[in-house]
């Protein structure tokens, strides 16, 4: 019996050997983890469950046979992040690169499939050559049936990819498919075809880290929602995104105890609005200031940062912010910023996570190259991403609410639930000098009459009373308020229900 014990264990350790020390030397030699120690660091400790260590693949083509690891290059399993359960798989670069056979595809759609059924998150740690090119057809067969889990799971769990290594050509859609991507700085890849491939075809001589490495990923093609300086601090981010939301869509955000007034008053929001309606302010003042201690985890920081994204708690419960950044091209919306918030204003309505949007927004951004790029279209994603979200919206206007862009950011038309306005607060067309261009042009030369229109559509449009007066805007708030009065709004809308008619699913202007 105890031979048999010991069979058990000794069979253990050799798959927890992955592609063996020297391998396991050369991954720490470029600053990566082993698989399993992102296991470890990503889990609460002692929690991993693993499945289908034993797996093997059943190539016989190009000596295949002859190289077997058992797992087969990747481990799955689940286990707890501060207590609470999530599914995972990590690829191990140090077998066979990690590349993806039929067998290795087969145990990351088994753990796909139970945490659909058990309704808890999906995490990918991707570290991987892509498809198994010994293998074929039954490779590209497996990345295909991820792909279709990856759909089935989308919008039922949360999903969440890390890239901690090469990700290339079909390796780079599982991913794509995925709510969440973050990468390491100078040790993670994505592109669907290599710098090689790139300089045969197009002549362009680029580095793999200009191509797809992290820092392009999150601030040039918003592939990557985050961009960390190593594994550890990518995994702990991921903790921490963790901590954030819902397991499932049948689930309320957790609610965690915090350590903040729910009454605290901030004065400085008084005077967060310069006196000049032009110059600029942090948005991220605003959103600090009304996080339960001042928390906010923020999503794609370094993409259209003209608005941000992320997540806060309010009273220990999770909300998601978008906020126009007067500090970027003026908070305007342009095709970026519309795609990136409408994205995440969509995720938060899948996963029932309320919306707080702050607005200060001139409009959106003009110009050939905006409307060559399709803003119409992509501008009508936010629109139609908040029109359809039934989640409780909250919105506080703060400064400059002018046009469409009035209407697109969770506006009372587009069901806001709660339309806050601050005083310093101007909801107009547009802002007062195009306005008078306009409807006075035939003064347009006399500066003195020009001025006097100005000033007369400013007393009149600059303030956010018209609005209020029709109830567009439920009520003007003091700034230094706020956080109590979206707080207080937010409980008030726990136990919301609103659905939309029947349909098999929208379309969504793509
Ligand atoms: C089988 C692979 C492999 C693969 C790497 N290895 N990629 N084995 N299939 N796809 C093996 C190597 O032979 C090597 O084995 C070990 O993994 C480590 O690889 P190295 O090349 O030594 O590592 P490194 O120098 O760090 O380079 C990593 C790499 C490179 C950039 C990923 O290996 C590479 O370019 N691999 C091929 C990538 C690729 O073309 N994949 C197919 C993509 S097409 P030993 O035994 O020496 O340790 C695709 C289609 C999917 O994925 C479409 C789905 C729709």
């Amino acid at each position: 019996m105890q031979d048999i014990l010991e069979q058990l264990e000794a069979r253990r350790d050799q798959a927890r050997l992955g592609g063996g020390q020297r391998r396991i030397d050369a991954q720490h030699s470029k600053g990566k983890l082993t698989a399993r120690e992102r296991i470890e660091v990503l889990l609460d400790e002692g929690s991993f469950e693993e499945f289908d260590m034993f797996v093997a693949h059943r190539c016989v083509d190009f000596g295949m046979e002859t190289q077997k690891y058992p797992g087969d290059g990747v481990i799955t399993g689940w286990g707890t992040i501060n207590g609470r359960m999530v599914y995972l798989y990590s690829q191990d670069f140090t077998v066979l690169g990690g590349s993806l056979s039929e067998t290795h595809a087969a145990k990351i759609c088994k753990i796909m499939d139970m945490a659909i059924k058990n309704g808890a998150p999906v995490i990918g740690l991707n570290d991987s050559g892509g498809a198994r090119i010994q293998e074929g057809v039954a490779a590209l067969g497996g990345y295909a049936d991820v792909f279709q889990k990856n759909v089935l799971a989308s919008g039922v769990v949360p999903q969440i990819s890390v890239i901690m290594g090469p990700c290339a050509g079909g390796a780079v859609y599982s991913p794509a498919m995925t709510d969440f991507i973050f990468m390491v700085k100078d040790s993670s890849y994505m592109f669907v075809t290599g710098p090689d491939v790139v300089k045969t075809v197009t002549n362009e001589i680029v580095t793999a880290e200009e191509l797809g490495g992290a820092r392009t990923h999150a601030s040039k093609s918003s592939v990557a929602d985050g961009a960390y300086e190593n594994d550890m601090e990518a995994l702990f981010e991921v903790r921490r995104l963790v901590d954030m939301l819902p397991l499932n869509n049948r689930e309320k955000p957790p609610v965690r105890p915090y350590f903040d007034s729910h009454s605290r008053i901030e004065n400085s929001l008084d005077t967060l609005i310069p006196d000049n309606t032009n110059a600029p302010y942090d948005m991220h003042e605003l959103v600090r200031k009304l996080a339960d201690e001042g928390d906010f985890f923020e999503i794609q920081k370094d993409f259209a940062k003209n608005i941000l994204t992320g997540f806060i708690r309010l009273e220990g419960s999770t909300v998601g912010v978008v906020a126009n950044q007067p500090m970027v091209l003026a908070g305007c919306l342009d095709i970026d910023a519309s795609r990136k918030a409408a994205r995440f204003v969509r995720f938060c309505d899948a996963f029932e996570i309320p919306i707080l949007t702050l607005v200060d927004v001139p409009g959106f951004l003009p110009g050939t190259s905006q409307e060559y790029g399709g803003v119409i279209k992509h501008g009508a994603k936010l629109l139609f991403a908040y029109g359809e979200a039934t989640v409780p919206k909250v919105t506080v206007i703060t400064r400059k609410a002018y046009g469409g862009a009035y209407d697109v950011m969770a506006s009372k038309h587009l069901r806001g639930d709660f339309n806050y306005a601050w005083p310093t607060a101007e909801i107009a067309v547009m802002g007062a000098k195009g306005a008078t261009e306009i409807i006075h042009r035939s003064d347009l030369g006399n500066d003195d009459k020009i001025a006097a229109h100005t000033k007369d559509y400013e007393d009149r449009f600059a303030n956010p009373f018209v609005a209020a007066e029709r109830g567009f805007i439920d009520e003007v708030i003091m700034p230094r308020n706020t956080r109590v009065r979206v707080a207080r709004a937010f409980a008030s809308l726990r136990n919301k229900q609103l659905s939309n008619p029947w349909k098999k699913h929208d379309n969504i202007p793509l």
